[in-house]
C-alpha cells in the first residue's frame, strides 16, 4: 500500500485530481470508479477546472459509481445520481450514457447487483477507483463484517453510517437505510484504487486500514491485499498512524527513484 500524507485536504484533492488526469491522459477511454460524499468534492472541482481549461477530456471515459440509496430517484436531491450530476457530470464533457450508478429504484433490487457487475465487466473493468472511507472503515457501503468476497448487492446501513450521513438530509426528510453497493471484491478488481481521507474523524479507520489486522471489522483493511492501492490523507487523518515517519521516508525515496528512472 502506498501511503501519502499531505498537509491539507486541498493538497489531497490536488494529487487525486492529478492521478485521475494522468489515467485519462494515458488512456482516453479509461473506466473510472467514482465515489460520493464530502471527501471527493474538492477533487471533482479540480477535475472540472482541468476539463474547462481543455487540459483533460472525458469524451471517451466511462464511469461507475460505488453505490446508490434504495428508494431514491435520480431526481431526488439526496440521491447519488443527483450528487454526481451536480458536482461533476453536468460540468464536464462526459457522455451521459457512459455514466453508471446502481439503480436505486430497480424493480428488483436483488437483481440490480449482478446486472451492475455485468456492465462493469462489459466495459472492461475499472482502471482507477476513487474511494472515501467511513468512520467505521467502510468502503462503498460495505459496512463492517461485509464479506471480503462480496459483489454488488443490497446492504443494510449501520447506525454509525446513518448518523455520519444525516448531515446531507434535511429535517423531516426520510433517510434510506438500504443501499446498493459495489462489493469488496468488485472494488478489489479495480486496477488501481485511490483512497482519500481528511480530518481526525477518519484517523482511527485509517490506522486500522493501514496498520490494523486484515479484518472484516474494518472493510478497508482488505486494501492491504491490493497490488496497487494508494492512500492519500491529510495530517489529521494520519494522526493515529504509528509508522508515519517511515511512510514519509518511503515517499521521499520513491520520488528520488522516479526522478532517476521514470515510471
Ligand atoms: P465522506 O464519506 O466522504 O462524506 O466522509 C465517506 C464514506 O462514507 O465513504
Amino acid at each position: 500500500m502506498e501511503v501519502i500524507i499531505l498537509n491539507t485536504p486541498e493538497e489531497v484533492a490536488t494529487l487525486a485530481a492529478e492521478l485521475v488526469s494522468k489515467q485519462v491522459q494515458d488512456r482516453s477511454d479509461s473506466v473510472l470508479g467514482m465515489a460520493t460524499g464530502g471527501t471527493p468534492l474538492k477533487t471533482y472541482e479540480k477535475i472540472i477546472k482541468k476539463n474547462m481549461t481543455g487540459t483533460l477530456s472525458f469524451a471517451e471515459v466511462t464511469t461507475f459509481n460505488l453505490d446508490e440509496y434504495i428508494g431514491l430517484s435520480p431526481e431526488h436531491p439526496r440521491s447519488y445520481r443527483y450528487f454526481m450530476q451536480e458536482n461533476l457530470f453536468d460540468h464536464i464533457d462526459i457522455r451521459p450514457e457512459n455514466t453508471h450508478i446502481p439503480n436505486g429504484l430497480a424493480e428488483n433490487p436483488i437483481d440490480e447487483g449482478p446486472a451492475y457487475e455485468a456492465k462493469i465487466l462489459a466495459a472492461g473493468g475499472i482502471d482507477l477507483q476513487i474511494l472515501g472511507i467511513g468512520s467505521d472503515g467502510h468502503i462503498g457501503f460495505n459496512e463492517p463484517t461485509s464479506s471480503m468476497g462480496s459483489r454488488t448487492r443490497v446492504k443494510t446501513l449501520t447506525e454509525s453510517t446513518l448518523e455520519d450521513n444525516q448531515r446531507f438530509f434535511k429535517a423531516g426528510e426520510t433517510q434510506p437505510t438500504l443501499a446498493i453497493t459495489m462489493g469488496i471484491q468488485t472494488i478489489m478488481e479495480a486496477r488501481h484504487v485511490v483512497l482519500l481521507a481528511n480530518g481526525s474523524g477518519k484517523a482511527e479507520a485509517i490506522q486500522q486500514t493501514i496498520e490494523g489486522p486484515l479484518s472484516a471489522r474494518c472493510p478497508a483493511s482488505i486494501l492491504q491485499f491490493h497490488e496497487k492501492a494508494t492512500v492519500i490523507i491529510d495530517e489529521e487523518a494520519s494522526s493515529k498512524l504509528e509508522l508515519t515517519d517511515y511512510y514519509k521516508r518511503v515517499r521521499e525515496e520513491q520520488e528520488t527513484l522516479l526522478a532517476r528512472f521514470g515510471d
